[in-house]
């Protein structure tokens, strides 16, 4: 059997309590044994500012993260939406992993998003949002299953794990899913 296919896992929210951290939580335990799911941090990350890109003045921060991303075999983002967007926090990673020009950390990595909201649209727009700049980023993103969630208020219980039964069972469809769909556009 081959190596586990490792996978970063990036959060939209800083929130103590966030709906989407204990989303992201649950993953591991859905998804099959041929994916390894890591989040990657990314609330220490400066805004990005291109005159820091420059040798010997690289935030640590910026530096630990770009290494996470290249050393991850696929990138899966859960994310809530901010005016029908991704949240700021989220871009500025995005941002981050892009650069120096031409050392994209994200480059050519399957990618795969769930959104997240309390909202009946499950944060279809930032969904659309980051599907749009990864591809830029060329970073394939798994088209089928799309995976808008909604109503997250009532989908954890008091302490923070994800009890809801159609819920539990979309997403470990969704992970055999984009398991194959690493196998499918990555490279090894
Ligand atoms: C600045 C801001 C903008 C928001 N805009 C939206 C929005 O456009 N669509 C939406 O569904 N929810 C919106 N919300 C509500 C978030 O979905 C809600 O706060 C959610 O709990 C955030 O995800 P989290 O629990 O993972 O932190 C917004 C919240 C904030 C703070």
């Amino acid at each position: 059997m081959s190596e586990p296919r490792s996978v970063a896992v990036v959060v939209g929210s800083l929130r103590k309590d966030s709906f989407n951290r204990k989303l992201a939580n649950a993953l591991p335990g859905l998804s099959p044994t041929a994916l390894k799911l890591a989040i990657v941090e990314i609330g220490d990350l400066a805004l990005y500012n291109q005159d820091s890109d420059a040798p010997g003045k690289v935030p640590p921060a910026w530096q630990t993260f770009r290494e996470r991303i290249k050393a991850a075999d696929a990138v899966l983002f859960v994310t809530p939406e901010y005016n029908r967007s991704v949240p700021g926090v989220l871009k500025n990673a995005i941002d981050v992993g892009s650069r120096p020009y031409g050392q994209s950390a994200w480059d050519g990595k399957p990618g795969a998003v769930i959104s997240l909201s309390p909202g009946a649209i499950g944060a279809f727009g930032a969904n659309h949002h980051l599907r749009q700049m990864m591809v830029f980023l060329d970073v394939p993103m798994m088209p089928q299953p799309e995976a808008y969630i909604g109503g997250a208020a009532t989908l954890f219980d008091e302490q923070g794990n994800l009890t809801n039964a159609g819920t539990r069972e979309f997403l470990g469809k969704f992970m055999q899913a984009f398991a194959e769909w690493i196998e499918r556009v990555g490279k090894r």
